[in-house]
């Protein structure tokens, strides 16, 4: 198993470029089984979770050719296995997210149920009362989830009762083939729905309303190829920000979508960061003083993102007072804590808030990484510690970054790669 050895207490200088969003490659990749025309994706991150989604595109049939460039071909021509069996369900949560494809192009699908993960429960129900609002007809058998729509998916009002990333992408990729009209209320309105929706509509999709709490989806008969370009990954620049600021460098993060990133931005602001966009597509951070404690509650998007409180948490061991941090979105997402802890910081955990009480001086030490996010904050953290750093288990961080021990090099971090 890979671990990172990383020599902290150098400030990060320099560019650290952004790859493409791998939470709206993975649904991308899932849409492109809607059509039995070739599909063309650029800017996929080349990250362990999409080889398992690509994987799974073959599993059912379709044909993947996965350049080192980003660049992704899918050809659904036929599906002969509409299934996402439980060995690729279980490392990937994602992989549900070909249930709607599934059921919508073919009338059926055998889909793993993804049973329990680091972070929480993650049930997948509201995706499943959704498709049923559609028509189709679900069954659990031997932890596998039976959808059948012989005759076709039809359109439905389907109100989510809780915010669902994936379940408002699936049920939207479920809606575009069905007949008549579908409206999702109570949406996602995450930057990655919103890319899945300019993907469909440029392969003939008509939908409206996507970015807001309610999307109209008109269905039609058949959708066809074409090419597009996946969005930036505000999470990956996200935890760049981060690194720069913990470090007190001077950080260009490029390539990256600063209106995706707002809340985050205004937390770093008032922490005492100084950061923001320099020409397109950039964002310069610097630190000009001492930082100073700030309060976070995560929340759905355009709330501050759950994806981003571990390594926000890591920054706020770093400021001056107490900081109250509260996870509203996952009920176990403070994994990181104890090994925090185990470099110096003072934090508590009560229920679903953590407090932390800063600065302290960080210090390096042997930590295991328990989740993706949880692992990102770690070395975030590692990278401002005193000393060395030995992160075991970053099989977790490889399913998300790309290369990220290559980009934080560049930027004049001491981490490498043991195996
Ligand atoms: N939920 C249900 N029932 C459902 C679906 C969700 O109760 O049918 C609950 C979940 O248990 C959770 C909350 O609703 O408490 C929100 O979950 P959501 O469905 O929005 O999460 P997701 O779609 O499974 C995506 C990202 C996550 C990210 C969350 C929240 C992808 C592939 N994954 O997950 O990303 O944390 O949205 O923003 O898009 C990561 O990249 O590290 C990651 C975990």
């Amino acid at each position: 198993m890979d671990k990172f050895r990383i020599a902290g207490g150098r400030a990060l200088a320099g560019e650290i470029p952004v790859s493409g969003a791998k939470n709206a490659a993975l649904p991308v990749l899932a849409a492109c089984l809607l059509t039995e025309e070739p599909v063309t994706l650029h800017r996929i991150p080349r990250v362990r979770d999409i080889r398992t989604m690509e994987s799974l595109l073959q599993y059912t049939g379709a044909e993947v050719d996965a350049a080192a460039d980003g660049t992704v071909r899918v050809h659904a021509a036929k599906i002969t296995a509409p299934e996402a069996p439980y060995e690729v369900v279980k490392t990937m949560r994602a992989s549900s997210l070909v249930l709607g494809p599934l059921v919508a192009r073919t009338g059926r699908a055998r889909v793993s149920l993804p049973g329990g993960c680091n972070i929480g429960d993650r049930p997948i129900n509201l995706h499943l009362a959704g498709l049923e609002r559609l028509g189709a007809v679900i069954h659990q058998d031997q932890g596998y989830i039976e959808a059948q729509a012989p005759g076709g998916l039809r359109g439905a009002v389907v109100h989510f009762d809780r915010i669902t990333v994936t379940g408002t992408e699936d049920l939207m990729m479920a809606a575009v083939l069905a007949r008549g009209e579908t409206v999702l209320t109570n949406a996602a309105r995450e930057p990655e729905v919103v890319d899945v929706a300019n993907l469909l509509m440029k392969m003939g999709a008509k939908i409206e309303g996507a970015g807001t709490s309610t999307i109209k989806i008109s269905g039609v008969e058949r959708l066809s190829g074409t090419s597009h370009t996946i969005i930036p990954d505000r999470i990956e620049a996200g935890t760049f920000l981060i690194a720069a600021a913990m470090t007190r460098g001077d950080v260009l993060v490029t390539g990256c979508e600063p209106e995706h990133l707002t809340s985050l931005l205004v937390k770093m602001q008032q922490a005492g960061v100084d950061v923001g966009p320099e020409g397109t597509g950039a964002l310069r951070v610097r630190v000009p003083g001492s930082l100073r404690s700030v309060d976070m509650k995560t929340e759905e998007h355009p709330g501050f993102a759950t994806d981003l409180q571990a390594q926000f948490m890591a920054l706020m061991t770093q400021a001056s007072g107490i900081s109250f941090i509260t996870e509203t979105i996952f009920e176990n997402r403070f994994m990181h804590v104890p090994e925090l802890l185990r470099m110096g910081a003072n934090i508590r955990v009560e229920g679903r808030q953590a407090i932390v009480a800063g600065p302290v001086k960080l210090a390096g030490a042997p930590v295991m990484a328990s989740d993706l996010r949880a692992s990102a904050s770690l070395v975030v953290a590692a990278l401002a510690a005193r000393g060395e750093t030995v992160i075991d288990r970053v099989y977790h961080i490889d399913r998300g970054y790309e290369k990220i021990e290559e980009k934080l090099r560049h930027a004049g971090a001491q981490i490498e790669r043991i195996a």
